[in-house]
């Protein structure tokens, strides 16, 4: 009866094609990262990353209030110390950077939702995620002092911890830390399958957190590896973690999809500093369209099933 189908019909006008669009890019999804540096007063751009800036404290804190005044009220701290050393101690500090940017915020902005970073690469004098014993990153003994950062950062008043060091079974430890010190509201967002990528290049100029010997090979995942990362995802949600995210974004689609079809946790997924700075490179050299460009790409990190996107560009699209 019919030859064929006709899927125009569904394109024909604009106010069709937004009823049968799909999905969204909802703004009230973004998480917007901030960095803040003890050894800052103001702010100093951050070169790679054309837009971003680290900010003293004092300044982190304006940013963050003028921002949620624009509607924008999630945001994902970054601290970088005043000293590094072997332990990572200010990572712990109860008067650390990230903390007293914590309480300010909570005092100034309290609709806002603040996530911190847990790691302790920008916090140790040799740049790695965790504490070097015989050479070697030692799992167990980093999963304590991150356990002491997270609850650190509780105390100050983060709504959610976020650790990115991928040491195995810091998120059962995290929980249990922050359980019995009574910080049961406070949840955890795991970065739970977290590649090792060259598209974190400019984020470790910005976090001053590059590893001065070897790489992170040894925790963080290796890209071509899809069943591991489901297993990293199904053992931190039962390790307690609140929602898990898949990092980077774009070259990882595959798996932001699976990890949506198969876990009942949000599921959110970091678009990571090269993944910005590419488009902002192409779209200052006046080669591609960078609002289009930009919002294609969100649109399809939630088309695969992103609940949560956390990006450089949520500051751009709140201000526009
Ligand atoms: C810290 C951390 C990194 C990022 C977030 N947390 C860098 C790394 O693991 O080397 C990357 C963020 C980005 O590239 O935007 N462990």
């Amino acid at each position: 009866m019919f030859p064929f189908h006709r899927p125009r019909r569904l394109r024909q006008n604009p106010s069709i094609r937004n009823l049968a669009r799909e999905t969204s890019l909802d703004r009230t999804k973004l998480i917007y990262p901030i960095f803040i540096n003890a050894q800052l007063q103001k702010e100093s751009p951050i070169e790679a990353m054309p837009g971003v800036c680290e900010y003293g404290l004092e300044r982190a804190v304006e940013e963050i209030a003028f921002l949620s005044e624009k509607g924008l009220l999630n945001f994902l701290l970054f601290g970088a110390p005043s000293s590094k050393d072997e332990q990572g101690s200010e990572a712990f500090d109860e008067e650390g950077i990230v903390q007293r940017a914590l309480r300010n915020i909570k005092k100034l902005v309290p609709g806002s939702v603040i996530f911190t970073d847990v790691c302790l690469c920008g916090y140790t004098d040799h740049g790695h995620c965790g504490v070097i014993k015989d050479g070697k990153i030692d799992n167990d003994e980093s999963v304590e002092i991150l356990a002491k950062a997270a609850l650190s950062h509780a105390r100050a008043g983060a709504d959610f911890v976020a650790p990115s060091d991928m040491m195995d079974g810091r998120v059962l430890m995290i929980r249990k830390k922050l359980d019995e010190n009574g910080l049961s509201d406070v949840g955890i967002l795991s970065y739970a399958a977290k590649f090792s990528s060259a598209f974190y290049g400019p984020f470790r100029e910005a976090a001053h957190s590059a590893p001065k010997f070897g790489d992170r090979k040894t925790h963080q995942m290796d890209p071509a590896n899809r069943r591991e990362a489901l297993k990293e995802m199904q053992s931190d949600i039962e390790e307690g973690a609140d929602m898990i995210m898949v990092k980077p974004a774009l070259s990882y689609l595959d798996l932001i999809r699976e990890a949506k079809d198969r876990f009942l946790v949000p599921v959110v997924s970091y678009n990571v500093s090269g993944e910005y700075s590419i488009v902002k490179a192409a779209a200052q050299k006046g080669w591609i369209d960078e609002k289009s460009i930009r919002d294609e790409i969100l649109l399809s990190i939630r088309r695969a099933g992103a609940d949560i996107i956390i990006t450089y560009f949520a500051k751009d699209i709140f201000l526009e």
